[in-house]
């Protein structure tokens, strides 16, 4: 059997030893207590089981499974459970970067990186922060606002806008599909199905137009290198394009919102901490850092075992698929003391698993890295006494996870 003929097997985690802990990862109360429902299922093992297949839960585990060529990414697999083995929204998961492996995937990520530049990712910063006081020249006079509608949403929009070379006036559709697109990655895939698949497509059709007009007159963004990149006469496909032009805009924006969000969900339980984070910028990596580890806004990539696997005593058969809980990792206390505290001047021996690992590591990591300290030095600075001003409402059922609704208050008078 090849591994692609591999699909998931169905029944999630049957048949695995019922007394590893149950984790109920589609309930909405396993979406409000994660942290507490990890702590109680990783003090007794490593592993648990879930509705969909298992869940990693200790660093070392996640990690491994994160690396081991045995594993590849499920992909559009995801969809198979949803009736889903057709279609542009089928296309577009099979198309995507993430779904190759080895060779292919490999030859993508050097001619991405070639344009993809660490370079041209610094040269936003500027873009970051003109963007970060403008939406906060909307609303901080009125001491209050919904932190995800007027700053985590707008703000990646309009980076990547930037980093693509995408116009102003075109923010709000743009933003639209990226937000319908998110509900591939949800629970609700086969009921929204019409309404991902019409995104889709208008995102497909604007992207084609846009590698057209780039094509015939490069400008100085990342689709005119993109298109340009070239290794040893080797270059993208126009179809390779389009679904990388689709990805990162896709990938840059709903997770960097799920992140400000869960950023600004964290600081309001520890106002010290933002005080002092205005008081010292110097901490502003570092607070991103502890951000990213203490309040992920991915719940993990999730793998399919493609052959039969032995795995510390537990007998994993092909087919198998796996949750590598970033969460759950990220508060493993044999590798983060304290596990639980927040500290925004924590020194991370090991990186937290945010991003992922391994060769699908997160293309866009240094990205969101910088986007979220731009933000968080002047957010600090500008919002003083920043507090929650009613219940926020989280997202339930998605593997991007984080407040969709955060009601917030603060200091006007010093904003
Ligand atoms: C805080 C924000 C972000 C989070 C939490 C995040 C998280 C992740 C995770 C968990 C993976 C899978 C890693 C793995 O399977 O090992 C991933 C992959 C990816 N991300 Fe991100 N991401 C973020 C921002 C971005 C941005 C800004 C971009 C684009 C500019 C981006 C583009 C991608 C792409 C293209 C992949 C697929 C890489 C591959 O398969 O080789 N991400 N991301």
């Amino acid at each position: 059997m090849t591994t692609q003929e591999i699909t998931p097997a169905a029944g999630g985690s049957a048949g695995f030893d019922e007394t590893l802990p149950f984790l109920d990862t589609l309930s909405p109360e396993y979406d409000r207590h994660l942290h507490a429902a990890h702590r109680t299922a990783s003090d007794r093992s490593w592993v648990a089981r879930t509705p969909v297949g298992l869940a990693f839960l200790h660093y070392e585990d996640v990690l491994w499974l994160l690396r081991d060529k045995r594993w590849r990414e499920l992909g559009a697999d995801a969809l198979v459970a949803a009736g889903i083995t057709d279609g542009p929204l089928w296309t577009w998961f099979k198309d995507q970067i993430s779904s190759k492996e080895g060779e292919d995937h490999a030859r993508l990520r050097r001619l991405v990186s070639r344009a993809f530049t660490p370079r041209r990712v610094e040269s936003l910063r500027p873009l970051m922060r003109s963007t970060t006081h403008d939406l906060l020249d909307r609303f901080v006079d009125r001491g209050s606002c919904e932190f995800v509608a007027e700053f985590a949403a707008p703000y990646p929009v309009r980076v990547i806008s930037g980093l693509l070379g995408i116009p102003d006036e075109d923010f709000e559709r743009f933003h639209a599909w990226s937000r319908d697109l998110s509900l591939a990655y949800g629970s609700r895939i086969a009921s929204e199905r019409p309404r991902i698949e019409a995104a889709l497509l208008s995102l497909n059709a604007y992207v084609d137009d846009l590698l057209v007009a780039r094509a015939k007159s490069p400008q100085d963004d990342l689709i005119s290198d993109l298109v340009a990149v070239e290794e040893e006469g080797d270059r993208l496909s126009r179809d390779e394009l389009r679904a990388l032009v689709t990805v990162l805009i896709f990938g840059a924006q709903d997770t960097t919102q799920c992140q400000l969000a869960c950023a600004a969900h964290t600081f309001i339980q520890h106002p010290d901490q933002w005080d002092r984070l205005a008081r010292e910028p110097e901490w502003v990596v570092s607070a991103a850092e502890e951000v990213l580890r203490y309040e992920p806004a991915g719940s993990g990539s999730p793998r399919l075992s493609t052959e039969d696997i032995e795995y510390k005593g537990l007998s994993i058969p092909a087919g198998t698929v796996a949750l590598p809980s970033a969460p759950a990792a990220n508060r493993d206390p044999a590798v983060y003391p304290e596990p639980d505290r927040f500290d925004l001047t924590r020194k991370h021996a090991e990186p937290m698993l945010t991003f992922g690992g391994g060769a699908h590591y997160c293309l866009g990591a240094s990205l969101a890295r910088i986007e979220i300290q731009e933000a968080l030095a002047i957010l600090s600075v500008r919002l003083p006494r920043l507090a929650a001003d009613g219940e926020p409402e989280w997202r339930v059922g998605s593997l991007i996870r984080g407040p969709e609704r955060l009601p917030v208050r603060f200091d006007a008078a010093t904003a």
